[in-house]
Protein backbone atom coordinates (compact mmCIF):
# COMPACT_ATOMS: atom_id res chain seq x y z
CA UNK A 1 0.00 0.00 0.00
CA UNK A 2 1.32 3.59 -0.28
CA UNK A 3 2.70 4.97 2.54
CA UNK A 4 0.47 6.45 4.96
CA UNK A 5 -2.66 5.20 3.17
CA UNK A 6 -3.13 2.46 5.37
CA UNK A 7 -2.46 4.35 8.57
CA UNK A 8 -5.34 6.15 7.56
CA UNK A 9 -7.64 3.49 6.48
CA UNK A 10 -7.33 2.22 9.80
CA UNK A 11 -8.34 5.72 11.72
CA UNK A 12 -11.24 5.86 9.26
CA UNK A 13 -11.55 2.54 9.88
CA UNK A 14 -12.11 2.50 13.84
CA UNK A 15 -13.99 6.14 14.05
CA UNK A 16 -16.62 4.29 11.61
CA UNK A 17 -17.19 1.12 14.22
CA UNK A 18 -14.51 -1.46 12.74
CA UNK A 19 -12.68 -3.24 15.53
CA UNK A 20 -11.70 -7.20 13.69
CA UNK A 21 -8.54 -5.70 12.40
CA UNK A 22 -6.83 -8.34 9.94
CA UNK A 23 -3.39 -8.01 9.20
CA UNK A 24 -0.01 -9.58 8.31
CA UNK A 25 3.69 -9.26 8.41
CA UNK A 26 3.94 -10.05 5.07
CA UNK A 27 1.18 -6.88 3.88
CA UNK A 28 4.19 -4.88 5.31
CA UNK A 29 2.15 -1.84 6.81
CA UNK A 30 1.65 -3.69 10.29
CA UNK A 31 3.70 -0.37 11.71
CA UNK A 32 0.67 1.39 10.48
CA UNK A 33 -1.59 -0.66 11.91
CA UNK A 34 -0.34 -0.16 15.10
CA UNK A 35 0.47 3.41 14.53
CA UNK A 36 -3.48 3.85 13.72
CA UNK A 37 -4.28 1.67 17.13
CA UNK A 38 -2.24 3.42 19.23
CA UNK A 39 -3.27 7.35 17.52
CA UNK A 40 -6.78 5.67 18.61
CA UNK A 41 -6.23 5.17 22.03
CA UNK A 42 -4.29 8.19 23.14
CA UNK A 43 -7.51 10.13 21.60
CA UNK A 44 -9.43 8.08 23.79
CA UNK A 45 -11.88 6.96 21.23
CA UNK A 46 -11.03 3.03 21.91
CA UNK A 47 -8.96 0.92 24.65
CA UNK A 48 -6.88 -1.71 23.88
CA UNK A 49 -9.81 -4.64 24.34
CA UNK A 50 -11.88 -2.93 22.17
CA UNK A 51 -10.10 -3.94 19.05
CA UNK A 52 -9.30 -7.66 17.66
CA UNK A 53 -6.55 -8.00 15.72
CA UNK A 54 -5.35 -10.68 14.21
CA UNK A 55 -2.11 -11.31 12.95
CA UNK A 56 -0.46 -14.45 10.75
CA UNK A 57 2.50 -16.02 10.97
CA UNK A 58 3.93 -16.18 7.74
CA UNK A 59 5.32 -19.08 5.72
CA UNK A 60 9.09 -18.80 6.29
CA UNK A 61 8.59 -19.42 10.15
CA UNK A 62 7.12 -22.46 10.45
CA UNK A 63 9.75 -24.26 12.32
CA UNK A 64 8.66 -24.78 15.83
CA UNK A 65 11.77 -22.23 17.34
CA UNK A 66 10.82 -19.62 15.11
CA UNK A 67 6.77 -19.72 15.77
CA UNK A 68 7.74 -17.53 19.44
CA UNK A 69 10.19 -15.22 18.11
CA UNK A 70 8.02 -14.13 15.26
CA UNK A 71 5.29 -13.53 17.15
CA UNK A 72 7.17 -11.16 19.34
CA UNK A 73 8.47 -9.62 16.46
CA UNK A 74 5.21 -9.04 15.13
CA UNK A 75 4.22 -7.33 18.28
CA UNK A 76 6.81 -5.09 18.56
CA UNK A 77 6.00 -3.68 15.05
CA UNK A 78 2.59 -2.92 16.32
CA UNK A 79 3.55 -1.67 19.15
CA UNK A 80 1.28 -4.02 21.01
CA UNK A 81 1.32 -6.28 23.90
CA UNK A 82 -0.37 -8.99 22.56
CA UNK A 83 -2.64 -9.98 19.44
CA UNK A 84 -6.26 -11.26 19.39
CA UNK A 85 -5.97 -13.84 16.91
CA UNK A 86 -2.86 -15.40 15.44
CA UNK A 87 -2.85 -17.63 12.50
CA UNK A 88 -0.68 -20.27 9.95
CA UNK A 89 -1.57 -18.31 6.97
CA UNK A 90 -1.06 -20.95 4.49
CA UNK A 91 -0.49 -24.59 5.61
CA UNK A 92 2.26 -25.06 4.03
CA UNK A 93 6.37 -23.86 4.57
CA UNK A 94 9.34 -22.09 3.03
CA UNK A 95 12.62 -22.66 3.64
CA UNK A 96 13.65 -20.07 6.90
CA UNK A 97 15.63 -16.82 6.20
CA UNK A 98 15.42 -13.36 4.89
CA UNK A 99 13.21 -13.80 1.93
CA UNK A 100 10.12 -13.86 2.22
CA UNK A 101 9.24 -15.65 -1.23
CA UNK A 102 12.57 -17.68 -1.44
CA UNK A 103 13.09 -19.03 -5.20
CA UNK A 104 15.71 -21.06 -6.84
CA UNK A 105 17.60 -19.94 -9.36
CA UNK A 106 14.98 -21.49 -11.48
CA UNK A 107 12.32 -19.28 -9.76
CA UNK A 108 10.55 -22.26 -8.09
CA UNK A 109 9.74 -21.56 -4.64
CA UNK A 110 12.07 -23.16 -2.18
CA UNK A 111 9.79 -25.10 0.37
CA UNK A 112 10.38 -26.10 3.54
CA UNK A 113 9.42 -29.41 5.17
CA UNK A 114 7.87 -28.91 8.80
CA UNK A 115 5.06 -30.56 10.45
CA UNK A 116 1.95 -28.55 10.80
CA UNK A 117 0.99 -30.24 14.11
CA UNK A 118 4.39 -29.11 15.72
CA UNK A 119 3.71 -25.83 14.52
CA UNK A 120 0.62 -25.97 15.84
CA UNK A 121 2.55 -27.14 19.07
CA UNK A 122 4.74 -24.27 19.31
CA UNK A 123 2.13 -22.09 19.18
CA UNK A 124 -0.17 -23.88 21.85
CA UNK A 125 3.06 -23.35 23.99
CA UNK A 126 2.72 -19.87 24.03
CA UNK A 127 -0.04 -17.95 24.33
CA UNK A 128 -1.44 -18.43 27.99
CA UNK A 129 -5.16 -17.36 26.47
CA UNK A 130 -4.80 -18.66 23.09
CA UNK A 131 -7.15 -18.73 20.28
CA UNK A 132 -5.79 -20.78 18.26
CA UNK A 133 -6.76 -20.65 14.66
CA UNK A 134 -5.96 -21.60 11.16
CA UNK A 135 -6.02 -20.23 7.60
CA UNK A 136 -6.37 -21.63 4.38
CA UNK A 137 -6.60 -25.10 5.74
CA UNK A 138 -8.79 -27.76 4.19
CA UNK A 139 -10.89 -29.86 5.22
CA UNK A 140 -7.88 -32.43 5.81
CA UNK A 141 -5.34 -30.42 6.87
CA UNK A 142 -7.85 -29.21 10.19
CA UNK A 143 -8.70 -33.06 10.48
CA UNK A 144 -5.15 -33.30 11.08
CA UNK A 145 -4.91 -30.92 14.10
CA UNK A 146 -8.19 -32.03 15.61
CA UNK A 147 -7.19 -35.36 15.45
CA UNK A 148 -3.67 -34.90 16.73
CA UNK A 149 -2.47 -36.39 19.65
CA UNK A 150 -2.65 -34.43 23.07
CA UNK A 151 -4.31 -31.50 21.33
CA UNK A 152 -5.08 -28.97 23.72
CA UNK A 153 -6.62 -25.89 21.70
CA UNK A 154 -8.55 -27.17 18.55
CA UNK A 155 -8.33 -24.38 15.94
CA UNK A 156 -11.50 -21.91 16.68
CA UNK A 157 -11.24 -20.16 13.09
CA UNK A 158 -10.16 -21.03 9.54
CA UNK A 159 -9.47 -17.90 7.32
CA UNK A 160 -10.12 -18.83 3.64
CA UNK A 161 -11.78 -16.89 0.99
CA UNK A 162 -15.42 -17.11 0.72
CA UNK A 163 -17.50 -14.72 -1.06
CA UNK A 164 -21.22 -15.38 -3.71
CA UNK A 165 -19.00 -16.79 -6.44
CA UNK A 166 -17.12 -19.04 -3.70
CA UNK A 167 -19.77 -20.22 -1.17
CA UNK A 168 -17.25 -22.80 0.33
CA UNK A 169 -20.46 -24.90 1.08
CA UNK A 170 -18.63 -28.23 2.21
CA UNK A 171 -15.70 -26.22 3.79
CA UNK A 172 -18.72 -24.13 5.80
CA UNK A 173 -20.74 -27.29 7.38
CA UNK A 174 -17.82 -29.28 8.84
CA UNK A 175 -16.32 -26.03 10.26
CA UNK A 176 -20.23 -25.59 11.41
CA UNK A 177 -19.66 -29.13 13.15
CA UNK A 178 -16.47 -28.67 14.72
CA UNK A 179 -16.88 -25.06 16.07
CA UNK A 180 -14.80 -23.37 13.45
CA UNK A 181 -15.77 -19.83 12.61
CA UNK A 182 -15.62 -19.01 9.11
CA UNK A 183 -13.30 -15.88 8.31
CA UNK A 184 -14.03 -14.89 4.50
CA UNK A 185 -11.30 -13.29 3.01
CA UNK A 186 -12.07 -11.25 -0.60
CA UNK A 187 -15.42 -11.03 0.57
CA UNK A 188 -16.12 -8.30 -2.70
CA UNK A 189 -13.94 -10.33 -5.04
CA UNK A 190 -10.45 -8.83 -4.16
CA UNK A 191 -9.01 -6.06 -5.90
CA UNK A 192 -8.45 -7.80 -9.28
CA UNK A 193 -4.85 -7.11 -9.74
CA UNK A 194 -3.43 -9.71 -12.48
CA UNK A 195 -0.35 -10.28 -10.38
CA UNK A 196 -2.23 -12.41 -7.96
CA UNK A 197 -5.72 -12.80 -8.38
CA UNK A 198 -7.02 -15.37 -10.99
CA UNK A 199 -9.33 -12.44 -13.33
CA UNK A 200 -10.69 -15.27 -15.18
CA UNK A 201 -13.54 -15.26 -13.43
CA UNK A 202 -15.95 -12.36 -13.80
CA UNK A 203 -15.65 -9.47 -11.20
CA UNK A 204 -18.36 -10.17 -8.66
CA UNK A 205 -19.50 -6.88 -7.86
CA UNK A 206 -21.10 -6.46 -11.47
CA UNK A 207 -23.34 -9.47 -10.83
CA UNK A 208 -26.73 -8.49 -11.79
CA UNK A 209 -28.53 -10.78 -9.13
CA UNK A 210 -26.30 -8.96 -6.43
CA UNK A 211 -26.99 -5.23 -8.32
CA UNK A 212 -30.28 -6.30 -8.20
CA UNK A 213 -31.47 -7.32 -4.74
CA UNK A 214 -29.17 -3.96 -3.78
CA UNK A 215 -31.36 -1.94 -5.32
CA UNK A 216 -34.37 -3.18 -3.70
CA UNK A 217 -32.91 -2.40 -0.35
CA UNK A 218 -31.07 0.90 -2.03
CA UNK A 219 -28.01 -1.01 -0.88
CA UNK A 220 -24.94 -1.37 -3.33
CA UNK A 221 -23.71 -4.74 -4.88
CA UNK A 222 -21.17 -4.42 -2.33
CA UNK A 223 -23.56 -3.94 0.74
CA UNK A 224 -25.64 -7.22 -0.33
CA UNK A 225 -21.98 -9.25 -1.15
CA UNK A 226 -20.98 -8.54 2.80
CA UNK A 227 -24.60 -8.49 4.11
CA UNK A 228 -24.92 -12.17 2.80
CA UNK A 229 -21.60 -13.67 4.39
CA UNK A 230 -22.67 -12.46 7.87
CA UNK A 231 -26.30 -13.89 7.34
CA UNK A 232 -24.18 -17.22 6.59
CA UNK A 233 -22.31 -16.55 10.16
CA UNK A 234 -19.36 -16.20 7.84
CA UNK A 235 -16.85 -13.24 9.41
CA UNK A 236 -15.92 -10.61 7.12
CA UNK A 237 -12.74 -8.88 6.06
CA UNK A 238 -13.74 -6.18 3.53
CA UNK A 239 -10.75 -4.27 2.53
CA UNK A 240 -10.94 -0.73 1.28
CA UNK A 241 -8.39 2.34 1.37
CA UNK A 242 -11.19 4.71 0.37
CA UNK A 243 -13.53 6.47 3.43
CA UNK A 244 -16.41 6.96 1.53
CA UNK A 245 -16.20 2.39 0.85
CA UNK A 246 -14.40 1.71 4.00
CA UNK A 247 -17.93 3.45 5.60
CA UNK A 248 -20.49 2.06 2.94
CA UNK A 249 -19.02 -1.64 4.01
CA UNK A 250 -20.29 -1.13 7.02
CA UNK A 251 -23.99 0.28 6.27
CA UNK A 252 -24.75 -3.88 6.60
CA UNK A 253 -26.35 -3.58 9.75
CA UNK A 254 -29.42 -1.98 8.89
CA UNK A 255 -31.34 -4.52 6.37
CA UNK A 256 -31.30 -8.22 5.70
CA UNK A 257 -32.11 -10.49 2.82
CA UNK A 258 -34.99 -13.02 2.64
CA UNK A 259 -34.58 -16.62 2.80
CA UNK A 260 -35.07 -16.62 -0.71
CA UNK A 261 -32.87 -13.95 -1.87
CA UNK A 262 -30.09 -15.70 0.38
CA UNK A 263 -31.40 -19.14 -1.82
CA UNK A 264 -30.49 -16.73 -5.22
CA UNK A 265 -27.26 -15.67 -4.18
CA UNK A 266 -25.87 -19.17 -3.26
CA UNK A 267 -26.90 -20.57 -6.49
CA UNK A 268 -24.31 -17.52 -7.83
CA UNK A 269 -21.71 -19.94 -6.14
CA UNK A 270 -18.86 -20.89 -9.31
CA UNK A 271 -16.50 -23.06 -7.79
CA UNK A 272 -13.83 -20.64 -8.67
CA UNK A 273 -11.51 -18.95 -6.17
CA UNK A 274 -10.14 -15.51 -7.57
CA UNK A 275 -7.28 -16.36 -5.28
CA UNK A 276 -5.51 -19.72 -6.57
CA UNK A 277 -2.39 -19.52 -4.07
CA UNK A 278 -0.30 -22.08 -7.04
CA UNK A 279 2.89 -21.57 -4.78
P1 LIG B 1 -10.74 0.49 -2.76
O1 LIG B 1 -9.62 0.29 -1.82
O2 LIG B 1 -10.43 1.49 -3.82
O3 LIG B 1 -12.06 0.75 -2.07
P2 LIG B 1 -11.80 -7.58 -1.12
O4 LIG B 1 -12.25 -7.03 0.21
O5 LIG B 1 -12.71 -8.64 -1.65
O6 LIG B 1 -10.38 -7.98 -1.11
O7 LIG B 1 -11.92 -6.40 -2.19
C1 LIG B 1 -11.08 -5.30 -2.14
C2 LIG B 1 -11.29 -4.45 -3.36
O8 LIG B 1 -12.64 -3.97 -3.43
C3 LIG B 1 -10.41 -3.22 -3.38
O9 LIG B 1 -9.95 -3.04 -4.70
C4 LIG B 1 -11.34 -2.08 -2.99
O10 LIG B 1 -10.94 -0.89 -3.61
C5 LIG B 1 -12.67 -2.54 -3.53
N1 LIG B 1 -13.81 -2.12 -2.71
C6 LIG B 1 -13.89 -2.09 -1.37
N2 LIG B 1 -15.11 -1.70 -0.97
C7 LIG B 1 -15.83 -1.49 -2.10
C8 LIG B 1 -17.15 -1.07 -2.33
N3 LIG B 1 -17.99 -0.80 -1.35
N4 LIG B 1 -17.55 -0.95 -3.63
C9 LIG B 1 -16.71 -1.23 -4.65
N5 LIG B 1 -15.45 -1.62 -4.48
C10 LIG B 1 -14.99 -1.76 -3.21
Amino acid sequence: TPKGSCLESVKVAIDTGYRHIDGAFVYFNEHEVGQAIQEKIAEGRIKREDIFYCGKLWNTCHPPELVRPTLEKTLKILQLDYVDLYIIELPMAFKPGDAIYPRDENGKFIYHETDLCATWEAWQSLLEDPISTASNFNRRQLEMILNKPGLKYKPVSNQVECHPYFTQPKLLEFCRQHDIVIVGYSPLGTSRDETWVNVSSPPLLKDPVLNAIGKKYNKTAAQVALRFSIQRGVVVIPKSFNPQRIRENFQIFDFSLTEKEMKEIEALNKNVRYVELLM
